[in-house]
């Protein structure tokens, strides 16, 4: 049986296999945020020269591009671009997922929404029937953290702040586990529509486009329906 590690290396590789079709000098790929998105961005470094750069979810990740010699952009230079890697928490079936296990959630979001298509890369193991066994990442500022809580107490869920973290942007995030999420599009924008909430970790607005998902008997390439 393939190690976790193993089955993730596969999805990355399956996804630079991707990269390897839309390549060309003028071409910006947006990079996610993880442990996955790291194998991902190793793999990238061969692309050097042969793209025009990349667009980072996080600091974490942008030091990894830099480091491999990718260059890195400012997503405010960039109009465009033909796809987004990242790897999920939890994916479904209709590609919606939970994503934020290391708090850039939000960045990600942003970096996702300017590509043409999200390529969710994850071992096999991040499908799951319903989301939200995986507690759901929400970033706050940090005035409205013991406000926010409450609000999302009322709406079943049990938030507990994660210790010692800031994100990228400045602010917190409330890991919140118990919510039961059968309309995780409504949630989304529920949840989305507190003040003080920046965002939360349901990304279903759209969803991912592709999931390459690892498993023992390969890549299992789930797409979007419509
Ligand atoms: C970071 C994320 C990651 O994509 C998610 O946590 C999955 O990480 P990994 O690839 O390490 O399992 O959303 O904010």
């Amino acid at each position: 049986m393939p190690t976790q590690q193993e089955l993730k290396q596969q999805a990355a590789s399956a996804a630079l296999e991707i990269v390897e079709e839309v390549a060309g000098p003028d071409v910006i790929i947006g990079v996610g945020t993880g442990s996955t998105a790291d194998l991902f961005i190793d793999g990238l470094a061969r692309f050097r020269g042969r793209l025009r750069g990349t667009v980072a979810s996080s600091e974490r990740s942008a030091a990894r591009l830099a480091a491999h010699g990718i260059p890195v952009l400012d997503l405010n230079d960039v109009e465009r671009m033909p796809i987004y890697v990242d790897g999920a928490d939890e994916i479904d079936a209709r590609l919606h997922m939970i994503k934020g296990g290391g708090g850039a959630h939000t960045r990600e979001k942003i970096v996702a929404s300017v590509a043409d298509r999200f390529i969710c890369i994850a071992d096999g193991s991040k499908l799951v029937e319903r989301l939200g066994t995986f507690p759901l990442p929400v970033e706050v500022i940090p005035m409205a953290r013991a406000a926010i809580a409450r609000q999302l107490v009322a709406l079943g869920g049990r938030p507990v702040l994660r210790d010692g973290f800031i994100t990228d942007n400045g602010n917190v995030i409330l890991d919140v586990a118990g919510l039961s999420i059968t309309d995780a599009p409504a949630l989304e924008l529920r949840i989305n529509n507190l003040a003080g909430v920046v965002t939360c970790g349901l990304f279903t607005q759209p969803g991912a486009d592709v999931a390459l998902l690892a498993t023992a008997q390969g890549i299992r390439r789930l797409e979007r329906a419509g």
